[in-house]
């Protein structure tokens, strides 16, 4: 089924709501691999990532002016600082001493989770699997090893570009983790958030030099299971990442 045929369909109802918009430092590579523990399968040791850069060289204007969907990348992989500053922009903790994030959430209760789905070769030092990134103390950990990329694009109605992005990032919500509070209406919240944290990853891409695609149309539990991730965490969006072919 293409793009076009599942869209029409009516699956992508939510695609309105999402739509709301809302030179890297070495010190700070080095440093993350001082910190680093041994990485193991689903969670036994975290990686603490490079610092994020708060200070561009390309206004924010121009990326928003730039943004453009994009469906065919090079294989160049990514470094550490780029895969650093892109989580950070999509989930980081930007509140000084405090828990409030890059992206708006209702009641500031959080209920998304970023995961990188990383292939071979494709991030350096990484191996390849499905990471999953913690705001509070901005680490890496990973959850299951393999180059899944070809799994992932098939998961989301054989979008086969999907696989030639060294990075695919992929956004959850725990819809838990906002209904306690708002009921029904939490569900909602969490779309919105969706869309709040792509764009934040777009626009983020725009200033470093590279690009993103977004995907909504995918089987949600293929993804899960191709991530290997628990079920209570739902896929919204998917954002491959990298250098434009
Ligand atoms: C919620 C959402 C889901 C989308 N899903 C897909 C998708 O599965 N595959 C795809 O190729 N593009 C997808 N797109 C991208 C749109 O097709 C794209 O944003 C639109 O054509 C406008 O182009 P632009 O983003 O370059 O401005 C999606 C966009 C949104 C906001």
């Amino acid at each position: 089924m293409s793009y076009t045929e599942f869209t029409r369909r009516g699956f992508l109802k939510f695609a309105g709501v999402v739509g709301l918009y809302g030179s890297f430092l070495v010190p700070g590579k080095l440093l993350a691999m001082e910190k680093r523990g041994p990485l193991t399968p689903r969670g036994g040791g975290k990686m603490k990532l490079p610092d994020p850069v708060l200070d561009g060289e390309v206004s924010l204007e121009r990326t928003i002016h730039t943004r453009r969907t994009v469906r065919s990348f090079r294989s160049r992989a990514l470094s550490l600082e780029q895969l650093s500053q892109v989580l950070w922009a999509a989930q980081g903790i930007t509140e000084t001493g405090g828990f409030k994030r890059a992206a708006p959430s209702a009641g500031a209760l959080y209920p998304m989770d970023v995961y990188g789905l990383i292939g071979k070769e494709c991030i350096e030092e990484l191996t390849p699997g499905v990471y999953h990134y913690t705001p509070t103390g901005h680490t890496l950990s990973l959850i299951q090893e393999g180059d899944a990329r070809r799994t992932l694009a098939e998961a989301s109605l054989w979008q086969m570009w999907m696989a030639e992005a060294p990075l695919n990032l992929v956004i959850t919500a725990e819809y838990s983790r906002i209904t306690i509070k708002y009921g029904q209406r939490g569900v909602r919240y969490a779309m919105i958030e969706a869309g709040h944290i792509g764009q934040n990853i777009f626009l983020q891409c725009q200033a470093m030099g590279l690009e993103a695609g977004i995907v909504g149309a995918f089987d949600d539990s293929k993804v899960t299971q191709v991530m290997g991730i628990k079920k209570t965490h739902e896929p919204l969006l998917i954002l491959p990442v990298g250098y434009v072919r």
